[in-house]
């Protein structure tokens, strides 16, 4: 491991992004602490309005913070101005999100290969490279749909696709399973595995339980703030 693998991808330290203007209401994040290391998968969960999307808004310099220290990838984001946000987002970042993006009047596959940062091939290259993740996500049928006549879950897997293509060092997902069937939930799940594994870092927001056996830490938030889970012989002392 060289030694930019050893400092952690991912370092915030008090990071604060709080939507709400009542004194000791949180609406968003506050005072988040968070280390994560190359090739790790994290699980955010909590309830809803619990600031998970706020998170990682910000972990994908698509936000600022209003406090705090946010360093992933080399990069202080605190410290960096819209086009430095942009080249981030663009070299270091595949987003998964929540209510998709899709760009409504280019095809399936022109949306997958918006997913390819300028320059990193050409057309003919990625055109191939994006049919690839189209048929490994089972959506060649859909190749040249528009986004509005797709199935939630098949936007969600055109969202994925157009996140795997780029090969970024770290990919943030946003309830990337939320609309989808078990079978193509887990099929997502190991698609973002299999990125881990060959090298990539994954930050998962997700309600279900499935992706838990795919975790190397859990963040727990509770109305903004992390609450680490505790441990399971604390609450039934019989447990180990
Ligand atoms: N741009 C914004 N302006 C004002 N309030 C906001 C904004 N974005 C988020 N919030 C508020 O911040 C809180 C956290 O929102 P966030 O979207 O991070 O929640 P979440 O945990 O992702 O919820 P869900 O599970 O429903 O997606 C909510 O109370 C929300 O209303
Ligand atoms: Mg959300």
């Amino acid at each position: 491991m060289d030694d930019a693998m050893k400092t952690p991808l991912i370092e915030a330290s008090g990071l604060t992004r709080n939507h709400s203007a009542r004194p000791g209401v949180v609406a968003g994040i506050a005072d988040l602490d968070l280390r994560v290391a190359h090739g790790e998968f994290v699980v955010v969960q909590g309830a809803s309005g619990s600031g998970k999307s706020t998170l990682l808004l910000l972990l994908g310099a698509l936000s600022r913070p209003q406090r705090g220290t946010l360093r992933i990838d080399g990069v202080d984001l605190g410290g960096i101005d819209a086009a430095g946000r942009a080249r981030f987002r663009s070299e270091s970042v595949g987003f998964v999100f929540q209510l998709f993006h899709l760009v409504p009047y280019l095809t399936v596959h022109q949306n997958v290969m918006a997913g390819l940062p300028d320059g990193r091939m050409d057309h003919r290259q990625g055109a191939e490279e994006a049919d690839r993740w189209l048929r490994e996500l089972g959506l060649t049928d859909r190749r040249q749909a528009q986004p509005a006549t797709l199935s939630a879950g098949e936007r969600q897997r055109v969202a994925l696709a157009r996140a795997l293509i780029k090969r970024p060092p770290l990919i943030l997902a946003d309830e990337p399973t939320g609309n989808l069937d078990p079978a193509n939930a887990v099929r997502v799940l190991q698609h973002l595995e299999d990125y881990r594994r060959s090298g990539g870092t994954v930050v998962l927001v997700t309600h279900g339980a499935e992706a838990d056996r795919f975790a190397t830490q859990r963040l727990r938030l509770e109305a903004g703030r992390r609450v680490d889970l505790v441990p399971l012989s604390t609450v039934h002392p019989s447990l180990p």
